[in-house]
């Protein structure tokens, strides 16, 4: 067997297993161009759970990075402290809708 095809099979169990669960992107550090740092990961959301990401945003500079995980009790907020601005936002329609 090849390896596309291990990784189609290693999909299906995943999808099969998780169902019914709500999954997220995990990263803890993604770079301007939506690609991650470090670790980049797959959440499975628990119960209250929710797709978080979080954007941080620099006056004059833009987009930071971001922060993808999965939050419980997850609040939309926005945060302004000085020139930077810290948008969370939270989601549970679909799978990955944390996607940057
Ligand atoms: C989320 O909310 C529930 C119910 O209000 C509480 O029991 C739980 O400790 C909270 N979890 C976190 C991580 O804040
Ligand atoms: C939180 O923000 C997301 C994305 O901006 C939006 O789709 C969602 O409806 C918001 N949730 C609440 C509870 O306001």
């Amino acid at each position: 067997m090849d390896k596309r095809c291990l990784l189609l099979l290693l999909g299906l169990s995943l999808l099969l297993g998780f169902l019914q669960a709500l999954r997220c992107h995990q990263c803890f550090r993604v770079r301007p161009d939506g690609s991650c740092q470090h670790r980049r990961a797959i959440c499975t959301a628990k119960e209250n759970e929710e797709c978080l990401q979080i954007l941080l945003m620099s006056q004059g500079v833009g987009y930071l990075h971001g922060y993808q995980d999965c939050r419980a009790n997850c609040t939309n907020m926005t945060a302004v402290q000085g020139t930077y601005t810290m948008v969370l936002s939270c989601c549970k329609d679909r799978n990955f809708c944390n996607r940057m």
